[in-house]
């Protein structure tokens, strides 16, 4: 993927701050960040639940700002030979080649650091996130950039406070033996918990495959929860 087109990508309106403005206009304004994981548009239920967060976050904070990353609209590329290499160069020693690799990684990265807030809507899929997420995920958790290992223990690199994850589930917890797997919660938990976000919040909403009777009540209830969340 050409890089500038990676960077062009970032939707961008009166609440949304485009990338550059964001890192180059340093302010004291709160900043959400919001990456979305399905490749559903408006159809979506872990999007919809995210729209009633955001909406939420940004009434209670009018001078907040919201950057919006969407991973269905550009994915974001798995990592390379030469980007796995880049992570474990000194910045000192890093050549044009290794840096160009590196682009994206700092891209997302300085994208977080800015953030108090990170929100991550995604659906689940195969018990997890989906790929394009992992993707991200891979690009985000990089050694001493977003966290460090001193031999004997892990510490976190990031500045942002708080992520939320809106989670949607197709299945129950009963049903079918596959139904309750759930390796998305517990994989986001120790993503974050290695890069330093300690304050945490899941909302899984689960069902949305079933019949309208099951599923409208069920998201009803997870936009309530996001709302709330939102405020809290
Ligand atoms: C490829 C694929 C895999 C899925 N895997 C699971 C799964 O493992 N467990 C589950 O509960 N639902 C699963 N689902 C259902 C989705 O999680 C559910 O439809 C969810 O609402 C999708 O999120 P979205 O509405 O935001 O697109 C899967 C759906 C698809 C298309």
């Amino acid at each position: 993927m050409q890089v500038s087109s990676f960077l062009g990508l970032i939707r961008t309106d009166s609440k949304v701050a485009s990338l550059w403005s964001d890192l180059m206009t340093p302010s004291a304004a709160p900043v959400l960040l919001r990456v979305d994981a399905s490749p559903r548009l408006e159809p979506s239920v872990s999007r919809r639940i995210a729209d009633a967060f955001e909406a939420a976050w940004i009434e209670g904070r009018r001078d907040g700002r919201v950057v919006h990353r969407d991973l269905a609209l550009q994915a974001v590329p798995h990592l390379q030979a030469q980007t796995v290499v880049g992570f474990y160069t000194p910045p000192e020693a890093l050549d044009d080649d290794l840096r160009r690799a590196l682009v994206v990684s700092d891209t997302l990265i300085a994208e977080l650091q800015r953030a108090d807030t990170l929100l991550i809507s995604t659906p689940m899929y195969n018990f997890t996130v989906p790929s394009v997420l992992k993707a991200w995920i891979d690009q985000v958790v990089r050694i001493n950039s977003t966290f460090a290992y001193d031999g004997t223990g892990f510490s976190g690199l990031v500045r942002t406070r708080r992520a939320v994850v809106i989670a949607a589930h197709g299945l129950g917890g009963d049903g079918a033996e596959s139904a309750g797997v759930d390796f998305l919660g517990p994989l986001l938990r120790a993503v974050f918990d290695l890069i330093g976000i300690k304050d945490v919040t899941v909302l899984s909403v689960e069902n949305t495959s079933g019949p309208p009777e099951v599923a409208e009540p069920a998201v009803a209830a997870a936009i309530e929860a996001a709302r709330r969340a939102a405020v809290a």
